[in-house]
């Protein structure tokens, strides 16, 4: 009689995947109960766990159905497994293992106690599209061919490149040819993948993120501070730095919060064409902008000049890890030799989810509802400042999900003590400068708006209002709290 569990490689087998190793010792059966009861008390099945049904692991373990039977049997008769009609056998529940220890847990895993995130990091992780991203996903893979499913093109999807191709020069002012971009993890890959192929020494904003300069450090390039001012970078120190390339936030200076100036952005073009130089243009937040019309892309000024780096991580989530590149033409087979023949950093899924979701206008609706959204988390972090701590200037308010708050000299370190005794994330302005700018330090407060919840916003404002120095002796206005 044939054998009804030996199936051939491509015959369906029940059940779900366990990993067991049996140890070759004693008779299969008990070697089988061994491992399972190993597994229990490890932890590595949970309670409740259901296992597979006997013909499949019978099938993975090629072993027969009856010693499979017989020894879910038996661990039931022990109290290790339990077996009900029609929810099969499961690990039972006071088998409980002990509880992992805490002491040898990984210590990032410890957070500080924190009430309110106002980092200047995440957008506001309860309005992601879901349903929206759903019906997108839905879309494209019921429409994206077989081949799709095969070793990724490193230079990212078509259908993706093409839908970016029509926003960003619609909706943000970049010349960019499908053939030009290439789909990227996000802005921090974009700029490994870029520190390969730039020049340097690399200009950077005096006030910029840390995490990025150590990037540039990383690929062995120098990072070289321009001074920073309401106007954005002062791009006219760029001969004298001796840069080759120049890394901007030109929308929205990351963190202190002004557009480039329009001069500016006609000067480190010039420069660029000049010196033969290269712009990597950050365009993290461009798409929020709130009292005029968006300040588009420096690329659109030279294709050839400008590195154009966008990404969903402000406009969507950070969790996605989705970011494009706009390139010279001269520098799209560099950076793919950087990236390697395969696709390793971004799934299909994702992107072709991205890709439809934008080609339909789901992604400039997504955008101008959260427009209107962080537009009036804005308006109440300023009308609540005006109203309980006049004395603080708020700047960098026109754009982007952070503002600044300009403290007097001396008092950043105390207010940020206070705010972390409030219970607050939060993060002072020394902590993006250049350890060699050129410029003296300023105290600050830099407030990420988007991250809390509706409805722990108003607490937050409060717990940052308690947070403040008072303002200086004689100068009037409410009385300093906290
Ligand atoms: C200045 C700046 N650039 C770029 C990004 C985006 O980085 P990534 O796409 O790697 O998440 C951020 C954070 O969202 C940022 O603050």
């Amino acid at each position: 009689m044939a054998d009804p569990w030996a199936n051939s490689p491509t015959e369906e087998t029940p059940g779900t995947d366990l990993h067991l190793e049996l140890s070759g010792r004693g008779g299969l059966r008990a070697q089988l109960m061994a491992a399972l009861r190993e597994a229990i008390r490890s932890g590595r099945l949970a309670p409740g766990t259901r296992l597979p049904p006997y013909r499949g692991l019978a099938h993975d373990l090629g072993i027969a159905r009856n010693t499979v039977a017989g020894a879910y049997a038996e661990l039931v008769a022990e109290g290790w497994l339990t077996a009900r009609q029609g929810s099969g056998t499961r690990v039972a529940r006071r088998t409980a293992p002990l509880p992992a220890d805490h002491a040898a847990r990984p210590r990032h895993q410890d957070r500080r106690r924190v009430v309110h995130d106002l980092m200047p990091s995440t957008p506001d992780a309860a309005t992601f599209p879901r349903a929206a991203w759903l019906t997108s996903a839905r879309r494209a893979l019921a429409a994206a061919p077989n081949s799709a499913f095969g070793v990724g093109d490193p230079r990212g999807r078509t259908e993706l490149r093409g839908a970016l191709a029509e926003y960003l020069a619609r909706a943000r002012g970049v010349r960019a040819e499908p053939d030009r971009i290439v789909i990227c993890s996000g802005f921090a890959h974009a700029l490994r993948l870029l520190g390969r192929v730039l020049d340097g020494p690399v200009a950077v904003e005096s006030y910029g993120l840390d995490f990025h300069r150590s990037l540039l450090g990383e690929a062995g390039l120098r990072t070289v501070p321009l001074p920073v001012d309401t106007h954005g970078a002062r791009v006219d120190e760029l001969p004298a730095g001796g840069a080759r390339s120049v890394l901007l936030t030109p929308a929205h200076q990351f963190p202190t919060g002004g557009p480039l100036h329009p001069e500016r952005r006609a000067a480190v073009v010039d420069w660029a064409r000049a010196h033969g130089g290269l712009l990597v243009e950050d365009d993290y937040d461009g798409e929020f902008r709130y009292d005029r019309q968006p300040v588009g892309a420096v690329q659109g000024l030279d294709p050839d000049r400008v590195v154009y780096v966008g990404s969903t991580s402000k406009s969507l989530s950070p969790a996605l890890r989705l970011g494009w590149l706009v390139l010279p033409g001269r520098l799209v087979d560099e950076v793919l030799a950087v990236k390697g023949p395969r696709e390793l950093w971004s799934g299909v899924v994702d992107q072709l989810t991205l890709a439809d979701f934008v080609a339909r206008g789901a992604y400039d609706r997504h955008l101008r509802r959260m427009r209107q959204h962080y537009r009036r988390r804005r308006d109440q972090l300023v009308g609540t400042l005006a109203d309980r701590a006049p004395h603080i200037r708020v700047s960098g308010i026109a754009a982007g999900l952070h503002a600044v708050l300009e403290l007097p000299a001396g008092t950043e370190d105390t207010a940020l003590r206070a705010a972390r005794r409030q219970g607050l994330a939060i993060e002072g302005l020394r902590a993006f400068r250049h350890p060699a700018s050129p410029m003296p330090p300023r105290d600050g407060l830099v407030i990420g708006y988007a991250t809390p919840p509706d409805h722990a916003y108003g607490a937050a404002l409060d717990a940052l209002c308690h947070a403040l120095p008072g303002p200086p002796a004689g100068a009037g206005g409410p009385d300093p709290v906290g």
